[in-house]
């Protein structure tokens, strides 16, 4: 089996920790050239490491990709070492829990930076680069709060329903210079900030997990399986889609005996 990202350049904005992490140590085992970002600098050296460690060519630079100039920078700095970007992988969200009745003006904003700008900063820069190239693949990180809406993660959920709205727009306008753009939403995942939120939620991860198809969370090496088959030339004519994945579907589920 060929590696599915051999000599491709990627790029993982968020690689440090969760599925950002899972996804690092994937795209290394599928023979790809890393460049990665987090804004946790311990976070970030210790990915780099650890992708060092499993093989790969990596590098990159930590900072907060909220920040526009950060994300330019970033992928400038990409290009001027690798010459390209093939693939973008978009992990950056931040979530704060409240009604939107009770939302502070920063509580908005800061989901909205920190969720959707990220992924707007990053994709802008790498368009110019994967033009030039001749094509790449985008994939950005959304969740099933982008579907639908969600009691108590309003202002996440609409950044992440404007994550898989930027995807759908970039699949239309640049499908023809072979950019492909796609977002996936793969239920809750057992990372530590969702383990810690449904810890403090009556009945845990249990009361949490009974209404998904597959009544249990997803895993991130699960999500790095997506995103890795989404971001390599298997997926070739994949674009403008959402992969939605262990969805709550308990009221569509028939009884057992
Ligand atoms: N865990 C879940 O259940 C779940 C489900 C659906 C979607 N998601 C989404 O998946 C992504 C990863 O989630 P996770 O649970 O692994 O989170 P996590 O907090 O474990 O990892 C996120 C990483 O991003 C980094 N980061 C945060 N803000 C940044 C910024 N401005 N610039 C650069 N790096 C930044 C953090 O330091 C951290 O290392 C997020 O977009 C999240 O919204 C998570």
């Amino acid at each position: 089996m060929v590696p599915l990202l051999e000599n491709k350049v990627c790029l993982i904005s968020g690689a440090g920790a969760g599925i950002g992490r899972a996804v690092a140590l994937r795209f290394a085992a599928e023979g790809a050239t890393l460049w990665l970002n987090d804004i946790d600098g311990d976070r970030f050296t210790s990915v780099v490491a650890e992708c060092i460690e499993a093989g790969a060519a990596t590098a990159g630079t930590p900072g907060d990709i909220s920040k526009g100039a950060v994300a330019q920078e970033w992928v400038d700095a990409a290009v001027a070492e690798h010459g390209r970007v093939d693939v973008l992988y978009n992990n950056v969200g931040v979530s704060r829990s409240g009604l939107i009745g009770d939302l502070s003006d920063d509580d908005w904003r800061f989901q909205q930076r920190a969720t959707l700008d990220t992924v707007f900063f990053c994709t802008r820069a790498v368009l110019a680069p994967m033009v030039a190239a001749g094509g790449g693949s985008i994939v950005s990180m959304s969740s099933g709060a982008g579907i639908g809406g969600q009691a108590g993660l309003g202002g996440y959920a609409a950044a992440k329903a404007g994550v898989i709205s930027l995807m759908e727009t970039v699949a239309t306008e640049y499908g023809h210079l072979s950019i492909r753009a796609n977002a996936v939403t793969p239920g809750p995942t057992a990372t530590p900030p969702l383990l810690s939120y449904l810890d403090r939620q009556p009945g845990g991860v249990a009361a949490h997990t009974a209404s998904l198809n597959l009544e249990r969370l997803t895993e991130p090496h699960e999500v790095a399986a997506t995103v890795a088959w989404l971001a390599s030339d298997q997926a070739s004519s994949i674009s403008g889609i959402c992969v939605r994945s262990n969805i709550r579907g308990a009221s569509r589920k028939p009884p057992r005996s």
